[in-house]
């Protein structure tokens, strides 16, 4: 192995370039208002969502119009991503005032929940409780969110906006490739709902590629919301069969928890790294704080400097550390007081670098305090951008794939089971690996704490909306795109760059097939590393870049999933 060169002091030329950068942005800033993209550009998982949002956007609709028809069409032909039963953090940026914000529509705990409600009479975590069937769900926030969206944000009136889900949920979708995996692999949960069985099975097996799925019962959910906006799923007949269906089938919600969930309007994460004014979500994600932290202690180091299995040493101790303070700390803020100031500050991401070596691998077991399906495409990620600015990166989630695999009768909707993000018990990893303490603890109506990030990176001169699934790992494919949107990469290249990634515990370096070279992980292992070789790729980014200097937009669809990116 080469000895590691140690890390210089930043050049006066890069400095430079942060303060030209800097200047840029403002100047961007200060033009703001008249300012506008060529052309705007949706990137989302789904082709039919995609087109979803580009026939709002014809029809006259912004990209908050846009995002509640990308959303909505999603829930239909995505449902083992994201849906009506789940929830998600919708990043915007309003170009007539620039004002930034985080729609939160997180679920949250049903008021019947308790601390220890998945644990047995000897305090053992009972396995399956927390990701199958009612009992795993939180309130859905989705509904609620879109009705904000329409009512604050967007032009159009949901009936225009909800049209294209509601066709997709008529007239059916074809099942493909990632469907029959996904379906696969929750066949046991989907099986034991006999309405998810009767609607996404055939004759309780995974139907053959190209059967057509209808959902006309989601079709008819979708059009009370369309009428009647929040009340028509919070409210009325869907509520009502919502409730009735949930318990009689063992789950705990009731009226108040319907008629009291509301999203809340939060302001992002904001920080700079290296130049890059960068907006991400904030608690309850982690996404945003986690992203900061990695990036603050990387900000200490010249990267291109390092040899090239020291700078991946050093992402992964950068990882390791902010993934710890995430177990440690993070939960719902309405719930817990979380100590912002001191995770984002540079001055405590210094204290952090301080404790990294660069020729050695820090155990995680020497830190203080306290498995995922391989290659899973649940969760989903759009990016919107539209001829006047305004943007948005929006992450969803129903958690793992299918959700709870629970479908309540006469409502078409597939209930999340996003309850297993809580910390069920301390110490005990949820199903992507994550470890919890108090923060994260179940109560009555908290919001459980997310990876999702969706995510603005804005340079002065490019500007990157962008965000993906992959649960625990979506916040260290938010840092690759970030350093390689730093290194100047484009939407194509940041899509499909290989992935690595560390959250403390395990204390391993997951990788994609071919992602670190096998000099290089010679290397790492000769540093202490543990390394993981993955069976599949993971992740399905979303990118759109608009390049003022170039007067350019481009977008791109992760080339590992089956989505795809267009402008106009
Ligand atoms: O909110 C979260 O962090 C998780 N429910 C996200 C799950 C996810 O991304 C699964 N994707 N593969």
């Amino acid at each position: 192995m080469n000895r590691p060169r140690t890390s210089r002091p930043r050049t006066g030329a890069s400095s430079f370039r942060c303060l030209l950068a800097g200047a840029l942005l403002l100047l961007a800033g200060a033009l703001g208002a008249t300012e506008a993209p060529p052309q705007a550009a949706i990137a989302s998982a789904h082709p039919l969502a995609t087109r979803a949002g580009m026939e709002i956007l014809a029809q006259g609709g912004n990209a908050f119009d846009a995002a509640v028809a990308v959303s909505a069409a999603l829930a239909v032909v995505e449902p083992y991503g994201s849906g009506i039963g789940g929830g998600g953090f919708w990043l915007l940026h309003r170009a007539e005032d620039g004002k930034q914000v985080m729609i939160d529509g997180r679920e949250r705990a049903p008021l019947a929940a308790s601390r220890d409600m998945y644990l047995d009479e000897f305090g053992n975590v009972l396995p399956g409780r927390s990701m199958d069937g009612p009992l795993s769900a939180g309130i859905p926030g989705a509904p609620a969110a879109l009705a904000h969206l329409a009512e604050h944000y967007g032009r159009l009136p949901l009936a225009k906006t909800l049209a294209p889900a509601i066709r997709y949920a008529e007239q059916g979708f074809e099942v493909d490739a990632l469907y029959l995996r996904m379906a696969s692999f929750r066949l046991r949960a989907l099986r034991a709902s006999e309405e998810a069985a009767r609607i996404f099975l055939h004759e309780g097996k995974v139907p053959a590629l190209g059967q057509r799925i209808r959902q006309p019962e989601l079709a008819q959910t979708l059009k009370r919301l369309a009428e009647q906006g929040r009340d028509g799923f919070y409210k009325g007949e869907t509520a009502k069969r919502l409730l009735r269906g949930v318990r009689e089938a063992g789950g705990i919600w009731a009226r108040e928890d319907l008629d009291t969930y509301h999203v809340v309007e939060r302001a992002p994460v904001q920080f700079d790294y290296r130049g890059i004014h960068v907006t991400a979500a904030a608690p309850p994600s982690s996404g945003g704080v986690v992203l900061a932290q990695m990036l603050n202690v990387l900000a200490g180091y010249e990267l291109d400097a390092l040899e090239p299995a020291v700078r991946r040493h050093v992402i992964v101790e950068a990882m390791r550390r902010a993934y710890r303070d995430r177990a440690e700390y993070l939960g719902d803020p309405d719930y817990v007081d979380l100590p912002l100031d001191l995770l984002l500050s540079p001055a405590y991401a210094a204290g952090l670098r301080a404790g990294i070596r660069l020729d050695q691998a820090t155990p995680s077991s020497a830190l203080p305090g306290a498995g995922m399906p391989e290659g899973a495409q649940d969760t989903t990620h759009f990016s919107i951008l539209d001829t006047q600015g305004n943007r948005v990166a929006a992450t969803l989630s129903i958690n793992y794939p299918f959700g709870s695999g629970f479908v309540v009768p006469g409502t078409g909707v597939l209930l999340n089971d996003e309850m297993d993000d809580f910390s069920v018990k301390p110490g005990v990893p949820n199903a992507y690996g994550l470890v919890g303490a108090e923060a994260n603890a179940i109560e009555p109506g908290k919001r459980m704490l997310s990876s999702m990030t969706p995510t603005f990176l804005d340079d002065g001169q490019r500007l990157a909306i962008l965000g993906s699934p992959g649960g625990s790992r979506i916040i260290t494919m938010v840092l690759h795109g970030t350093l390689a949107f730093a290194d100047g990469a484009g939407a194509q290249d940041i899509a499909a760059a290989p992935r690595y990634h560390h959250q403390f515990l395990p204390d391993v370096i997951q990788f994609e097939p071919g992602a670190i070279p096998a000099a290089e992980q010679q290397a790492l292992a000769a540093m202490g590393h543990r390394l993981k070789p993955l069976d599949a790729a993971y992740g399905n980014l979303q990118v759109v870049i608009w390049d003022r200097t170039k007067n350019a937009v481009s977008a791109a669809s992760d080339p590992r999933g089956i989505g795809n990116a267009e402008t106009r």
